[in-house]
């Protein structure tokens, strides 16, 4: 066997900012020792590339140099000249990286100086950079501290690019996430192969959810790349009652009740002493009562879970009334706590009638405070 060059690639496509590799081996005849591998990068109808379109030459101590424009760029991936591997690695793309290459051996041939061009060329065409960064989001809750993470696309070994991360708040505008970190990191893969990343930690609350997160890469040359994600909050708000707590007899109650929250939480309307949950439904509840009479008159509770009876409310809990003014208590207990809104709002609604009796008042207060201590 003589002199073969085996490209297994003769066309390849790579994207600009990342980088691209040229595998390639070759055979010579037996008398020649190959030493330097020299590539070569002109127009594909010169037959022979010239010494001024070196791109690489494994020999530093010769006065062949490579192109300025690809110094530091082109790495050969098997540094053993006898292991006839002529594989280079090519960092920072740019378009005009496109073209034809070439290969030449260079060695010894009878003790004597000799080289070889093999006519067989690789063609590149380097396009505009496509790929997107990878960003990885975890489950979102607010409260729990949590790490978005973003890897620039491709494994290259050449400049480190730049990550940055922005944040668009409710309404699009640019703001950015108070008390965030940042960490960047790079993770050497083979010799060759390098994977970047940074990672964004903050504290998630509701304001984050429904918005978006951006990731960019810097790559040299002004090439940059990035990938918004929305970003998905779990959290669940206070209970919020809204319409007139206070009705008189024959009237018609309608109340409703509003848990904010992702995802949209069961909302519960029950009243206190009674076992059975008067309505149910996702986010948002309305409670309605025609025609409203003293039997009506109670605790109305909206909740962010079913509870059976008494079970959850404390002993402590109760209304006592002094002069007009009522004042209810409730404690709750249970981990994690129902989400009931505190006083008025706690127990949702006081219904009363305009003829509403202190006797009657007080009847409702022990009767409350006794299923209370009851339930434990
Ligand atoms: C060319 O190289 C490839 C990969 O190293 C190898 O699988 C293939 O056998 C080689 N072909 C020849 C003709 O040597
Ligand atoms: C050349 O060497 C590199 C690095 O050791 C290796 O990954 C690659 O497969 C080799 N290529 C050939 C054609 O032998
Ligand atoms: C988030 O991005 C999506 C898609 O690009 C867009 O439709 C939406 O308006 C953005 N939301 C905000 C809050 O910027
Ligand atoms: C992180 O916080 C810094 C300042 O504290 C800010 O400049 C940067 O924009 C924030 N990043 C994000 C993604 O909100
Ligand atoms: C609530 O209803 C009562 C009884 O009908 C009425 O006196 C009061 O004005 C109403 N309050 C509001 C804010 O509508
Ligand atoms: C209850 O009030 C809401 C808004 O205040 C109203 O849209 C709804 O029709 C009312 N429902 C009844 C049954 O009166
Ligand atoms: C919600 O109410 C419906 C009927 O209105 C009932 O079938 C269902 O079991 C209730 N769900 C919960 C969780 O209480
Ligand atoms: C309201 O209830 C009372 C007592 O049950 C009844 O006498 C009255 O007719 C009812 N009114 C309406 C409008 O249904």
């Amino acid at each position: 066997i003589g002199y073969c060059l085996n490209l297994t690639e003769q066309e390849l496509t790579a994207e600009a900012g990342l980088c691209v590799v040229i595998p390639c081996s070759f055979t010579n005849a037996d008398e020649f020792t190959p030493k330097h591998i020299i590539w070569y990068k002109c127009e594909a109808s010169q037959t022979k590339c010239s010494d001024a379109d070196i791109i690489f030459h494994s020999n530093k101590n010769t006065d062949k140099k490579a192109q300025p424009g690809f110094e530091g760029r082109v790495s050969r991936l098997e540094p053993d000249v006898s292991q006839k591997n002529c594989s280079i690695i090519i960092n920072d793309l740019k378009e005009s990286d496109s073209g034809s290459y070439q290969l030449r051996v260079t060695g010894e041939l009878n003790g004597k100086q000799d080289g070889f061009s093999f006519s067989q060329r690789v063609t590149v065409s380097v396009k505009g950079l496509i790929q997107k960064p990878t960003v990885m989001i975890p489950t979102l809750t607010e409260g729990q501290q949590a790490t978005l993470t973003c890897t620039a696309p491709g494994l290259c070994s050449g400049s480190v690019p730049g990550i940055t991360w922005t944040w668009r708040g409710a309404g699009g505008t640019e703001s950015y996430i108070i008390g965030n970190s940042t960490d960047f990191k790079t993770e050497s893969l083979t010799a060759f192969r390098q994977r970047h990343s940074s990672t964004l930690t903050f504290n998630p609350s509701a304001e984050h959810h429904n918005t978006n997160v951006t990731c960019k890469i810097h790559f040299t040359g002004e090439t940059t790349t990035e990938k918004t994600s929305g970003l998905n909050v779990n959290y669940k708000g206070k209970p919020q009652i809204i319409g007139n707590k206070t009705v008189k007899e024959g009237d018609d109650l309608n109340l409703t009740c509003s848990i904010e929250s992702f995802p949209p939480a069961l909302t519960v309307w029950k009243k206190l002493g009674s076992y059975v949950n008067l309505h149910n439904d996702t986010g948002s509840a309305t409670l309605v009562i025609y025609n409203v009479t003293t039997e009506h008159s109670g605790l109305y509770i909206c909740s962010d879970r079913v509870f059976s009876g008494f079970s959850k409310i404390q002993d402590g809990s109760g209304c006592v009334l002094q002069s007009e003014v009522l004042t209810c208590v409730c404690i709750s207990e249970g981990f994690p706590l129902p989400a009931i809104t505190v006083f008025l709002s706690c127990f949702g609604a006081f219904l009363t009638t305009e003829l509403i009796s202190a006797p009657l008042l007080r009847l409702f207060s022990k009767q409350l405070v006794q299923t209370a201590k009851h339930g434990g």
